[in-house]
């Protein structure tokens, strides 16, 4: 570990998160719902408010001192987002609402170069960013939708994702993490086989860039997709990575202010990368604060983040093996940070409300992948999901409110 990085040290980091200081019910917060959305540290919100009350002004067209100020910070936040991803180019690098809004920048770009025969191929384990975007691109054009199908453990059946390949295949789209299964999915060879057929390869990285050491170039991909609200960022901006080469004559995404290059009033031609694919005043605190939530996480080493996540879902896997009536959903041997569950007998439904009431929040649910859980046979799944800030003793707590949850659901 270089010595510019800070030691990793939960209680430190946890007195950082304002909001994880509360009580609820009566007992301190247990926030177990981090696929959901991550908690946001003090420097993040502080990045915010100082932005608002020192220099906030619109970016890019100011003729004055505060609008040069704002467009420092938000070209800044440009550049360390493209370092943190080891992004080849700053210009690779567009900011958006959020996944959601990057995946369907890749797809209104590729939908207009599907046709009939053409193919894209996405996994069963899909959230709906990352499904029903393909699926409606693909509806339009004609070109067919492939599924890989997982393993009953959640892992990806990568076998069957290598025979689904063919020279028709025009695009890969695959979840880094798994939000609903934790699955981890070897995106650098998966994407080395896509790429062997000629396929452009989108990751959607939602689940997968808060774990840390996320590298575009070792991975190999043409584009990337994650929300700053997953990465200790404020909601409302995320950004979409690509390749500058297969970016730069993208079909162009909204059109407006500040993506042109000349405009009549009969026709219009379009900016250089980035700008061309940034159309209006774009959320610039949000982008501010998702660069301080960058530069916070990166005060720590990757790997003993990953070993602290790694560490708190083996102590939960560890502790429902003497757990009755608790079955595990999603065990791929590759996993992180999502612990997902049934309690047998209980609607997940329940099991949430009455965690709730005891302080401890999860989400239940079909986590946005109606058609996974229709695959596991599944109503949905309760799931707590670890990050950084949180302990051993929270997963203890946990544990002892499902034994309590399940003598009130008996
Ligand atoms: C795997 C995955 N993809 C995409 C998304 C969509 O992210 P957002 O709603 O921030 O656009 C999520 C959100 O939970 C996710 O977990």
């Amino acid at each position: 570990m270089s010595a510019a990085l800070r030691p990793f040290d939960v209680a430190a980091i946890r007195a950082e998160f304002p909001i994880l200081q509360q009580q609820l019910e009566g007992k301190p917060l247990v926030y177990l719902d981090n696929a959901a959305t991550t908690q946001k540290p003090m420097a993040v919100i502080q990045a915010i408010t100082d932005y608002y009350s020192q220099c906030n002004a619109n970016v890019h067209r100011g003729a004055h001192q505060l609008a040069d100020e704002a467009t420092r910070r938000f070209e800044l936040s440009r550049d360390k987002v493209a370092s943190f991803i080891q992004a080849y180019d700053r210009c690779e690098v567009i900011w958006t609402s959020g996944t959601t809004e990057a995946i369907n920048i890749v797809a209104n770009g590729i939908a207009q170069r599907l046709k009939p025969g053409d193919e894209v191929l996405v996994t069963e384990m899909e959230h709906h960013a990352n499904l029903v975007t393909w699926q409606q691109a693909c509806l339009r054009s004609g070109a067919s939708l492939k599924i890989v199908p997982i393993h009953d453990n959640g892992a990806l059946d990568t076998e069957a994702f290598a025979a689904l390949l063919s020279a028709n295949t025009r695009l890969v789209a695959l979840p880094h993490v798994s939000n609903a299964l934790g699955t981890v999915n070897p995106i650098q060879d998966l994407t080395r086989l896509a790429k062997a057929h000629g396929a452009l390869v989108l990751i959607d990285g939602a689940q997968g860039i808060a774990h840390g050491g996320v590298n575009v170039r070792e991975i190999g991909c043409d584009f990337y997709a994650f929300s700053g609200h997953k990465v200790f960022g404020p909601t409302g901006v995320g950004v979409l990575w690509g390749k500058a080469e297969v970016l730069q004559d993208w079909p162009v995404w909204q059109t407006g202010g500040e993506m042109i290059a000349q405009v009549t009033y009969h026709s219009a031609t379009w900016g250089e990368l980035p700008n061309r694919l940034e159309a209006g005043t774009p959320n610039i605190a949000g982008v501010i604060g998702l660069a301080a939530a960058i530069d916070w996480l990166t005060q720590f080493d990757v790997s003993a983040i990953q070993a602290h996540e790694r560490a708190l879902l083996a102590y939960a896997t560890t502790l429902a093996t003497d757990f009755e009536g608790i079955q595990l959903v999603g065990t791929a041997a590759d996993k992180i940070g999502v612990f997902s569950f049934v309690l047998q007998g209980s609607h997940p439904a329940d099991v949430g409300f009455l965690l709730d009431k005891q302080g401890i929040a999860i989400r239940t649910g079909s986590h946005c992948a109606q058609p996974l859980m229709q695959r596991l046979g599944l109503p949905g799944t309760a799931r707590a999901s670890f990050s950084v800030y949180n302990t051993l003793e929270e997963v203890d707590a946990l544990f002892r409110a499902l034994k309590k949850t399940q003598r009130m659901l008996a």
